[in-house]
């Protein structure tokens, strides 16, 4: 990949003869994108195209997330998933996920433990005061399109562990500082953290 986008780089230089800098600086990019996917290679990101998985085998981490083991089971930039994307996700304790929203489907099922959804509006012009939704071992619940919500291990005790399914990927996560933010205020996270790693090397500009 970095030998194709080098050469991508190169060729989008021969195209502008008078920017014989731009093309040492993409040459020097090219380097620095080599590196990078060096060090990517020793990355949570494994492209493990096997058939079967071992699920304690694959890639898991809190990606910044204070108490959150999650491993992606089936991915688009991991695997290579084109209509949905499938992880396994564990809260600790008191745990919750930030507040957000995204334009794709989300189904969520409980392994073990239980918490509480909370599910704000996407018809006012911020989340508002959020419904408290209970979901407890074995139960399924789907997060409508664009609602703002929250996932959160309401239990002091036990570990809240759910499969989630989205549709679309990679997904596309805006994140709210407060229930009372404006939709529109919303910050866009993408790649969302465990994407990070798996991200292609940016496409040059031609
Ligand atoms: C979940 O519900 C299904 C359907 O009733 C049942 O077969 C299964 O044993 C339940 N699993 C757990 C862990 O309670």
């Amino acid at each position: 990949m970095a030998i194709a986008s080098a050469a991508a780089a190169a060729a989008a230089a021969a195209c502008r003869p008078h920017l014989a800098g731009a093309f040492l600086l993409a040459i020097f990019f090219a380097g620095a994108a080599t590196a990078a996917s060096i060090s990517g290679a020793e990355s949570s990101c494994q492209r493990d195209n096997s058939v079967v998985k071992d699920i304690s085998q694959m890639p898991q981490g809190s990606y910044g997330l204070e108490g959150l083991s999650h491993v992606t089971l089936a991915g688009a930039l991991a695997h290579g998933m084109k209509e949905v994307e499938v992880w396994l996700q564990t809260f600790g304790p008191g745990q919750r996920t930030p507040i957000h929203r995204h334009s794709c489907e989300e189904v969520f099922v409980v392994l073990k433990g239980k918490g509480t959804l909370l599910l704000g509006s996407s018809s006012l012009k911020y989340p508002g005061q959020p419904q408290e939704i209970p979901v407890f071992q074995n139960s399924t619940f789907t997060i409508p399109v664009n609602d703002p919500h929250q996932v959160w291990n309401s239990d002091e005790h036990e570990d809240l562990q759910v499969i989630v399914v989205i549709s679309r990927p990679p997904i596309k996560v805006f994140f709210y500082d407060d229930w009372n933010m404006p939709h529109t205020a919303a910050k866009l996270q993408f790649p969302i953290f465990w994407d990070e790693e798996c991200l292609p090397s940016p496409k040059d500009e031609l």
